[in-house]
């Protein structure tokens, strides 16, 4: 029998809990949420006594049950008529509201699957980084599974991961926070789990950034709606909300340095690109995180995600415009195709990357200002052909020969892009093979 526990390690134990989210039986999850839609629903109850965030918090406890795609018709007909009655009064519970119900209205797609528009409220609202969002989506990555271990929650192949996966995913998980955190924190916090993350759990948890202002942190841990129970897939899709968190803010960089080079500020624009690169080194974590996905987990979840798919991630492909335009035959490819709206910013003649620096480069005198940006266009266009090789092997071990949830042929469609470049107008910086596929 273990010793009783001291006052300071019941102390540290509810500071853990804490840091934990609640968990509601299944049962009174259900209960709570039937009641509290009754009140939202009930004309004589006057709106300011309805909290958006507590009708957003048991809607969750349910999910966390029984997962979107399980929601029960009655329940997502009466949230509907929530959403249809309240439209408009609050912009975080629009948009949670909006996600939830994608399947039911038939408009799931990876924007509403991965609660984005909830991301973006809270972006707005708090005048927040991307990449300090993506920071705190990792953070929540290694709270969910350190919480998982704490609970000893069943270890199995849909279930939490044995502790060599965890150390894994906890590590690339905070390598990839840490480096959007920067600091000598972060430098603790890696180390903290070089060894055993079970047994320094406690401390870890408790050293975890969190977000600046508490409404913020409270809708970016309701912004996680998976459609299933499998364990894997909560971090899964917070690996894909980091993946579009941290592209805009490469595009934000990208804007500013078009700007910067149009009004020949070498310096300003030089700098911007090298943080873009640095961000792209960085997302290559998102990768070592999936990759210790397990199979089982994956193709048990897939079942029921068909129709969302990152082809549709409108940050990497308003990335892709930003560098340069693309080629015709990519324009008119399933890539550009499953994102209408990027591909019509991007036809109505943007300022890219490689306009502005073919104009720069026109003027000799720039020449000497500009060696370093175009030896970075370089590193940027190998660490993105580094990072699309990494996909396709990971694509290649969790799919084979299945096609993809965004009904392409899955890893042929991704090999076909491989050797596309960003910056393909752009001579000895990276010239697309026009042999296979004219512009
Ligand atoms: C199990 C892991 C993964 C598999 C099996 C996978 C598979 C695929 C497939 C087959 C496509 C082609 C479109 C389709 O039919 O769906 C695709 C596209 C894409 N995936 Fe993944 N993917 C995985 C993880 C990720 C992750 C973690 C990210 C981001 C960090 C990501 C980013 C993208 C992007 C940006 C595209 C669009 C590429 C383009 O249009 O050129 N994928 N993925």
């Amino acid at each position: 029998m273990s010793a009783p526990a001291g006052p300071a390690e019941q102390a540290l134990r509810a500071a853990v809990e804490s840091s934990c989210a609640i968990q509601v039986s299944r049962d009174a999850a259900a209960a709570f949420l039937s009641s509290e839609l009754d009140h939202w629903l009930d004309p004589t109850v006057p709106p300011d006594e309805l909290d958006g965030l507590v009708l957003a918090r048991l809607v969750t406890h349910e999910i966390r049950w029984v997962g979107k795609h399980f929601l029960q018709p009655d329940r997502l007909e009466r949230l509907a008529a929530v959403r249809d009655r309240y439209a408009g009064r609050d912009p975080y519970l629009d948009a949670f509201l909006d996600c939830l119900l994608d399947k039911h209205e038939g408009r799931f797609w990876n924007r509403t699957y991965l609660s984005l528009p909830v991301l973006e409220v809270v972006l707005a609202e708090h005048d927040l980084q991307p990449s300090g969002v993506a920071a705190l989506l990792a953070a929540d990555i290694v709270r969910y599974e350190l919480c998982a271990a704490h609970r000893r929650t069943e270890v199995s192949p849909v279930g939490r991961p044995e502790s060599r996966t965890l150390r894994t995913r906890v590590r690339h998980s905070l390598r990839f926070m840490t480096a959007h955190l920067g600091g000598a924190a972060s430098e603790d916090l890696l180390s903290a789990i070089a060894h055993d993350p079970e047994s320094d759990l406690p401390a870890l948890l408790l050293q975890l950034p969190t977000p600046p202002i508490a409404t913020a942190g409270e809708w970016i841990e309701l912004s996680l709606q998976p459609v299933s129970t499998v364990h894997d897939e909560y971090f899964f899709m917070r690996v894909l909300q980091a993946h579009e968190m941290a592209f805009a803010g490469m595009n934000r960089r990208l804007r500013d340095a078009v700007v910067a080079l149009r009004e020949h500020e070498y310096d300003v624009a030089t700098r911007l690109l090298e943080e873009v690169v640095a961000f792209m080194d960085r997302n290559a974590s998102l990768f070592r995180i999936v990759a210790t996905m397990r199979y089982e987990a994956f193709h048990t979840f897939r079942e029921f995600t068909d129709g969302a798919s990152a082809i549709q991630s409108e940050q990497y492909k308003r990335f892709e415009g930003l560098c340069g335009l693309p080629p015709a035959t990519r324009l008119g490819s399933p890539a550009f195709e499953s994102v209408p709206a990027v591909r019509a910013e991007v036809g109505e003649g943007q300022d890219t990357v490689t306009d502005a620096y073919l104009a720069a480069s026109a003027d000799e005198r720039s020449a000497v200002e500009l060696v370093k940006f175009s030896t970075l266009l370089r590193a940027l266009e190998d660490s993105h052909r580094r990072w699309k090789s990494t996909h396709v092997t990971l694509a290649s071990r969790m799919l084979g020969e299945a096609r993809g949830s965004g009904y392409t042929s899955g890893v042929e469609y991704l090999s076909e892009w491989l050797d596309h470049r960003l910056f393909w107008r752009l001579p000895g910086i990276g010239v697309t093979d026009t042999s296979r596929r004219s512009a």
